[in-house]
């Protein structure tokens, strides 16, 4: 039978280079000095009962079930306190800790429900383990004394139940939400006897709680459980794969009845996460199987006409007879594919391929352009790869955290957690940013400065920081002379010191405090190890790829890279945006960012594929829009992409999309682009699939199939079948001889395999002979172009500025409930959490306004209008409001201009001048959307619309 119980070894592990080796039940065993005595008998094969502690957690010692021996020791100590010492000698298991152990357990039993033969953890409960493991036979005291047996169950929490009838305050939930969450929503209220577990003034729903799952995970019996496993009962087998929301790529056990999913349990193993979770990973997976996924393929000649279901055959047949008829007639260059950065790596790679070799041009883009894409150009052009610089697990050495432009604890919550913990343990933090985001304020984390700018002066800042350094002395010279290009880095030096780049020269344009600044820029160069960690609030902005720059630069003169503790870290959105990019997305370069028009490379690439490859630069996402809308780009591939809702000046998107004279789109659901479309291929989702994903910090990870596609054919199939019907034929009979192609043609993936991936569990690349399981670290010796390069930042201010007319600047970003454009986080219970996206404005802006709090207002931008509900906030400051982009009513991206990034032509999403005013009414666009969204469903076939 399957087990759901992994080894716990009661305490967490412990690093020192003192070993120390002592003796337990007449075993020696040797272990790191600071180990618990609980987690060494682990290690030396002996299970010590025990109910309060768990390897996840620090000891607490409060069941006293866990009670040893020790020669030389007066009593009975708990063995999960007690650290090991040299010559220890301990006993686990005589007759007088056999009556211990027996004594607490009916204490226990004797205020517990005795229903474990329908309770939801039979099977799956440590104290019922427990009372059998120590002999329990009897509980003298009866069951008739004063219990907890009629306590309320609380059901609010829409994934999970908390019954206290069941607990045994071993305040291991409380421990989690501390220790491993950070967030602080539980307390054990009262004492003794009165003892419960309470979360907020009410229940879970209305307490602090986002919804982690850590202190489920943490109980240890049916306390606190899923209603997953309520509803369904205990799985009976599982598979290790990986979350398919955030760049953090946690890794979950999948745990299963037959092909059903019953729960998704964080692995303890998993390198990015090491058994955390949040709530979309661990409960928001229902959506794989919503009703509204479209299991059989379409085709429509117009985007009028009502869709056709038809055989795979057919569907990729009609698609390819199109791309060919649109070549004939409109020339190679009218088509080409957009890859997903939702999708595996080998996924991504075969349409990228699809399109160099069997559409036979390079215009293939990724989502990643509107997203990282500066970071890809910002880090190339200093460091020489175009990724972040360490693993997760290297915010544990930084003393200083500088956050810009990044909301962890929304859009990359278990790392968020990993690094509240850190901030706990002692590390300042600098936050930049607009708006005043949790981590500025949280129970035991403030920040030291938080650099509160006005959206689109980014540059500024940075430049002011590194002026302060710079000036003051702050620098690492030795480090810049070691390690860098002396000539830039000269032209730089004098670029920065010019008086124009001091924070009080800053100050009128950014709106930060000059001494601020000065404090910040000291905080961070005096620290031993500082370590940035940034988002999309540096990228899409039309000077994200210089904001990029100047970080790389900041760091590089701080001597913050090339080690544990330090770095640039670019906290990826999607789950896969790193690997979309390393897998040859864009349409400049082939996998590995290699550039099309190196001569070498193509060969490489010819070779492998025998085709004849293009040497010029195919079309990006905007420039494939322009096109259409001019009539010379007509087909487009798009797989797993949702670009009329998530692409910016969604007017001009739709136009363009209407355009076409095919569009095929692979997804999940009929999204908004689909709605656009002529061909509908079904996806599949991560549950369905083989492949791997690679999170922000290159770990490349397994995703593993736990069910068969829903429609028939997994996404890398349906590829393959259309590059065949397009006369490229591709063979692969699996995905792992996809990575198999990739590591043959991309240097920093040549050690990359399936079975290595299995074996080590996950890798980062690097991966080759010089680093054969990965590199957790890059640029230590030197940096990947060899010496670093200083460029230099000059502030350019957006075009973008509030005007009489506009006054306002609107920015956005995510919430942790839900994930980018809403698709799959949409179709589950996170609603409850975030059912609409709202503007949120300063009481200033709104008294001025006649704005009350959850009015409806209209947000007009030069590019359009939509209307939102107001929630009136200090989070955000005067002058400037916010919104989230995740249901397609909202419109978010009807109001944001087609401004972008000078070198990437990411777009600027994070500042547009708007005005907003109170209305009574949604906007014209929001209208005309409702009215094409039900004519789209009424196109769908009779049995999806009674689906919907
Ligand atoms: S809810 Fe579970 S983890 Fe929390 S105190 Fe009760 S039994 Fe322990
Ligand atoms: S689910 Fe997470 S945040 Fe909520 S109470 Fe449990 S540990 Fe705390
Ligand atoms: S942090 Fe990201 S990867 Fe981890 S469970 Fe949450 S959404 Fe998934
Ligand atoms: S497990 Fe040691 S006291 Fe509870």
């Amino acid at each position: 039978m399957y087990s759901v119980k992994v080894l716990d070894a009661g305490t967490p592990v412990r690093v020192s280079e003192r070993l120390v080796t002592l003796e337990i039940d007449g075993v020696a065993v040797t272990v790191p000095a600071g180990t618990s005595v609980m987690r060494a008998a682990t290690e030396a094969g002996v299970r010590v009962p025990k109910l309060c502690a768990t390897d996840m957690l620090e000891a607490f010692g409060s069941c006293r079930l866990c009670l040893v021996e020790i020669e030389g020791r007066k009593g009975y100590p708990a063995s999960c306190t007690t650290l090991v010492e040299p010559a220890m000698k301990v006993w686990t298991q005589t007759r007088k800790l056999a009556d211990l152990r027996r004594g607490v357990m009916e204490l226990y039993i004797s205020d517990h429900p005795l229903d474990c033969l329908t309770c939801p953890a039979n099977g799956n409960c440590e104290l019922q383990e427990m009372a059998g493991v120590v002999g329990l036979r009897d509980v003298r005291y009866g069951y008739d004394g004063a219990n907890h047996l009629h306590a309320e169950k609380d059901t609010s929490n829409p994934y999970f139940t908390f019954d206290p009838t069941k607990c045994i305050v071993c305040s291991r939930c409380v421990r989690a939400c501390e220790e491993v969450q950070g967030t602080f929503a539980l307390t054990v209220d009262s004492r003794g006897f009165a003892s419960v577990i309470a979360a907020g003034p009410t229940d879970f729903l209305a307490s602090e709680c986002v919804s982690c799952g850590a202190c489920v995970q943490a109980c240890p019996t049916s306390t606190l459980m899923e209603k997953s496993i309520i509803d369904n009962g205990q799985p009976d087998h599982s598979e290790i794969t990986t979350c398919a929301y955030c760049g953090v790529g946690c890794s979950f056990k999948a745990e299963m009845k037959g092909t059903q999913v019953v729960r998704m349990v964080p692995n303890k193993d998993g390198g990015a996460n090491h058994g955390h979770s949040c709530v979309k990973g661990r409960f928001a997976w229902g959506y794989a199987t919503h009703p509204d996924r479209i299991r059989t393929p379409m085709i429509r000649k117009r985007i009028t006409d009502p869709w056709q279901e038809v055989s795979w055959d057919e569907a990729i047949a009609y698609a390819a007879s199109e791309f060919k008829r649109i070549q004939a007639k409109y020339g190679r260059g009218a088509v080409g594919g957009i890859t997903s950065s939702r999708c595996t790596n080998e996924e991504t790679y075969l349409v990228q391929k699809l399109v160099r070799a069997a559409f036979g041009n390079n215009n293939v883009d990724t989502c990643a352009r509107v997203c990282h894409s500066p970071t890809g150009y910002g880090l190339k052009t200093t460091l020489g790869e175009s990724a972040g610089t360490q693993d997760f697990d290297s915010v544990e050495e930084a003393d200083a955290v500088v956050v810009i432009g990044a909301n962890p604890t929304d859009g990359h919550p278990v790392f968020a957690s990993q690094m509240k913990r850190r901030l706990r343990e002692g590390a300042k933090l600098i936050v930049v940013d607009p708006r005043t985001i949790d981590l500025v304020r949280m129970p035991h984390v403030e920040a030291d400065y938080h650099l509160k700018l006005l959206p689109g002066t980014n540059v500024a800042v940075i430049n002011a920081l590194a002026h302060v350094i710079v000036t003051e002395g702050l620098h690492k010279e030795d480090f810049v002379r070691a390690r860098c290009e002396p000539k830039e880095y000269e032209k730089w030096k004098a670029f920065i010191c010019e008086a124009r780049n001091s924070p009080e020269a800053m100050e009128p344009i950014t709106g930060v405090p000059a001494a601020d600044v000065r404090g910040a820029a000291r905080l961070y160069a005096g620290a031993r190890n500082g370590a940035i960690y940034y988002g999309l609030g540096v990228t899409e902005h039309s000077q994200g790829s210089t904001m990029v720059i100047g970080i790389a630069n900041l760091a590089m003169v701080t001597g913050n890279l090339g080690r544990k503790g330090v770095g640039v870290n670019p906290l990826r959105g999607q789950n896969n945006v790193q690997g979309s990019c390393d897998m040859g997305s864009f349409p400049h370069e082939l996998p590995g960012y290699r550039h099309v028009s190196d001569p070498a490379v193509r060969a490489l690439f010819e070779n492998d594929w025998k085709v004849k490859l293009d040497a010029e630069p195919g079309l990006r996402i905007p420039n494939m829009f322009d096109a259409s809308l001019d009539g010379s780009f007509l087909g487009m591939y798009v797989q797993g992409e949702d670009l009329a809702q998530s692409d910016p000046d969604t007017q001009h998107v739709t136009a363009a999309l209407r355009g076409l004279e095919c569009l095929v789109v692979q997804d999940i659901f009929l999204n908004e682009t689909a709605k656009f479309a002529h061909v509908f291929l079904p996806g599949s989702s991560f549950l369905e699939k083989d492949g791997t994903f690679t999170n922000a910090e290159r770990r490349i990870s397994r995703v593993r199939k736990v069910m068969p596609p829903l429609a028939g054919m997994a996404d890398w199939e349906v590829t393959v079948a259309l590059s065949n019907a397009m006369g490229y034929p591709m063979h692969y009979d699996h995905p792992s001889q996809i990575m198999d192609e990739i590591a043959r043609l991309t240097p920093t993936f040549h050690g990359v395999t399936f079975e290595k991936i299995d074996r080590l569990g996950s890798i980062q690349w690097p991966c080759n002979d010089k680093a054969p399981e990965g590199t957790p670290v890059m640029h230590v010796e030197e940096f990947v172009r060899g010496k670093g390069r200083f460029v230099m930042t000059e502030y350019v201010p957006t075009e973008e500025r509030s005007t009489r007319e506009f006054p306002l600047l609107l920015t956005t970003g995510r919430i942790l409930s839900q994930y980018n454009v809403g698709a799959q986080t949409r179709r589950t219970a996170n609603l409850l959490w975030h059912d609409e996206d709202r503007l949120e404005i300063h009481p200033h802006d709104a008294e001025q306004r006649g704005i009350n709090d959850g009015d409806w207002v209209g947000v007009r931008s030069r590019a359009g209008e939509t209307v939102l509900r107001a929630v009136i906030t200090e989070r955000i400051q005067a002058g400037v409001v916010y919104t989230t982009f995740h249901h397609p009513f909202s419109g978010a991206n009807v109001v944001t201009t087609d401004n972008s990034d000078w070198a990437t032509n990411c777009p600027e999403y994070k500042v547009t001048a708007v005005q907003v005013s109170r209305v009574a009414q949604p906007s014209e666009w929001q209208r005309q959307f409702t009215e094409f969204d039900k004519r789209q469903r009424e196109l769908l076939p009779a049995h999806e619309q009674a689906k919907a």
